[in-house]
């Protein structure tokens, strides 16, 4: 899109005040939370420690990734090794200033063979985490599932093909409530339900590795334009079970709040013509619809409905209620935009119907190298879209970050003002959207410490704290961009 254009649309979100580059903290609403994030196989390691046992993402790593499909061959058995380090990390959150730390709970750790026998050590590792943060006086934010299934479910009943996963999600999930909602007042049931269906169902990139399109060429079943969407539908009936158990059960004493987040890229038409504009708003139906219409209103979207028709399943009345309002919040991550072409055709990308009549301008850019367009304004673009089409919900940004891979694998580098000054522009543009009346109550970088990257493994970085990955002991540095976050989180303004 011309720059022109990018410039108009925000200005129609909001008049940016001369004063933007000046926020401090202080102009973000009382009680606002910021903070950054992880999640358990990304940085635990101790895989096979104290009694876990795997998930299919050790699985996929060891039997795909370690075979040279990924960029370094790496795997998550160490990572950055926070199960042997996460006293020296809430020191290092609470030195910088978070207020508060967002991680998943590993649901093999806990109960490794998904249902049944509670896992002593890792019940024990899961409350030494909790109270070493709330001993620091940093909320922990938590997710129940981060793409990381127990493998004994998969290999029992194909996991999230089974309505079976919707039960034993739920137990999982009431052990979660029970044991540590005293403390836990932040609760995401589902991390990215979206990108796990679709890697794992569609494309066929993620385990379980079934794909429903013909690029699919490291699969291992499938093939079934139906399994996306079933996948999907087990996804979003386990987050409303699992909500309405916290609700008649937990909530009254424990008075926490639940939500889900979605991945939300935000789909721009990539010229002006209309016919692409029109293709990028049924993107966002399509893409954010999937989930926030049911949650919302009870049913998929219509341009769902149409397009994939029969293959959809069908949303009872029961469901429905279950459905419908079951969310205190929506966490939205936050990274990309992407240009949208209603010309299909020149991307090879017809018959497959979730690209609902557009093409995506760039993807191989984006999947393949890891290079998100990064592009603030598009943030705007989507609070506005979330607030006036699903009732204004509570928001919380729970990831938003700056990946990069180093040519030198490994390299110790300090200097990564990029990701600064990427982070203040869209925290910028986050503080017109609320000024501008989107009730967004809090905002996680993405990541805390460099992460294990799906599929990119350790090669890319995302960490405000770097990790020598190098070394045995994982030796936690504080880059350039920690500094400057924790000079605004500490009251000073946000320049980078
Ligand atoms: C979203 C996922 O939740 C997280 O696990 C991943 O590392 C980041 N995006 C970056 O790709």
């Amino acid at each position: 899109m011309a720059p022109l254009l990018w410039f108009l649309l925000l200005l129609r979100v909001a008049a940016l005040p001369e004063d933007a580059a000046t926020l401090t903290r202080r102009d973000f609403p009382d009680g606002f939370i910021f903070g950054a994030g992880t999640s358990a196989y990304q940085v635990e390691g101790a895989a096979a420690e104290d009694g876990r046992k795997p998930s299919i993402w050790d699985t996929f790593t060891h039997q795909v990734m370690m075979t040279g499909y990924s960029a370094d061959k790496s795997t998550g058995d160490v990572a950055a090794d926070q199960y042997h380090h996460y006293k020296d990390d809430v020191k290092l959150m609470h030195d910088l200033g978070l207020d508060a730390y967002r991680f998943s709970i590993s649901w093999p750790r806990l109960i490794p063979d998904g249902r049944g026998e509670i896992n002593l050590k890792g019940l024990e590792y899961y409350n030494n985490l909790i109270d070493e943060l709330t001993r620091h006086g940093i909320q922990p934010h938590v997710t129940i599932y981060h793409f990381d299934l127990p493998q004994s479910l998969q290999d029992e009943y194909n996991g999230l093909l089974s309505p079976r996963f919707i039960d034993d999600y739920t137990m999982y999930a009431d052990t979660c409530f029970k044991s540590f909602g005293d403390r836990v007042k932040h609760w995401v049931t589902i991390n990215e339900p979206n990108v796990e269906t679709l890697g794992g169902f569609d494309s066929g990139t993620w385990p379980p590795r079934r794909c429903s399109h013909p690029f699919g060429t490291n699969c291992t079943g499938g093939n079934s334009t139906t399994e996306p969407y079933i996948a999907a539908h087990h996804l979003l009936l386990a987050h409303a079970s699992a909500v309405s158990l916290y609700r008649d059960k937990y909530q009254a004493t424990q008075k926490g709040h639940i939500g889900i987040t979605l991945l939300t890229g935000w789909y721009a038409p990539a010229t002006n013509a209309s016919q692409d504009a029109v293709a990028a708003t049924r993107m966002n139906d399509f893409h954010i619809g999937w989930f926030m219409h049911p949650l919302v209103y009870g049913d998929y979207p219509p341009v769902m409905k149409i397009r994939v028709g029969a293959r959809l399943p069908n949303v009872t009345v029961e469901q429905s209620k279950k459905l419908s309002g079951s969310f205190d919040f929506i966490g939205l991550n936050h990274y990309a935009v992407f240009p949208t072409l209603a010309d299909e055709t020149a991307f090879n990308l017809k018959q497959r119907d979730y690209f609902a009549d557009g093409g995506v301008a760039n993807p191989t850019k984006y999947i393949l190298e890891g290079q998100n367009e990064y592009a603030p304004w598009a943030l705007g673009e989507l609070l506005e879209h979330v607030k006036l089409k699903y009732g204004n919900p509570a928001i919380m940004i729970h990831e938003n970050g700056y990946g990069d891979a180093p040519k030198t694998p490994g390299k110790i580098e300090y200097d990564d003002d990029n990701r600064s000054k990427i982070l203040q522009n869209y925290l910028e543009v986050l503080y017109l959207s609320i000024r501008n009346g989107s009730n967004v109550q809090g905002y996680f970088v993405w990541s805390f410490v460099d992460v294990f990257e799906f599929l990119f493994g350790n090669r890319m970085r995302f960490g405000l704290c770097g990790v020598d990955m190098s070394t045995a002991g994982r030796k936690r540095y504080v880059r350039n961009s920690a500094r400057w976050y924790s000079g605004f989180l500490n009251g000073g303004e946000l320049r980078s």
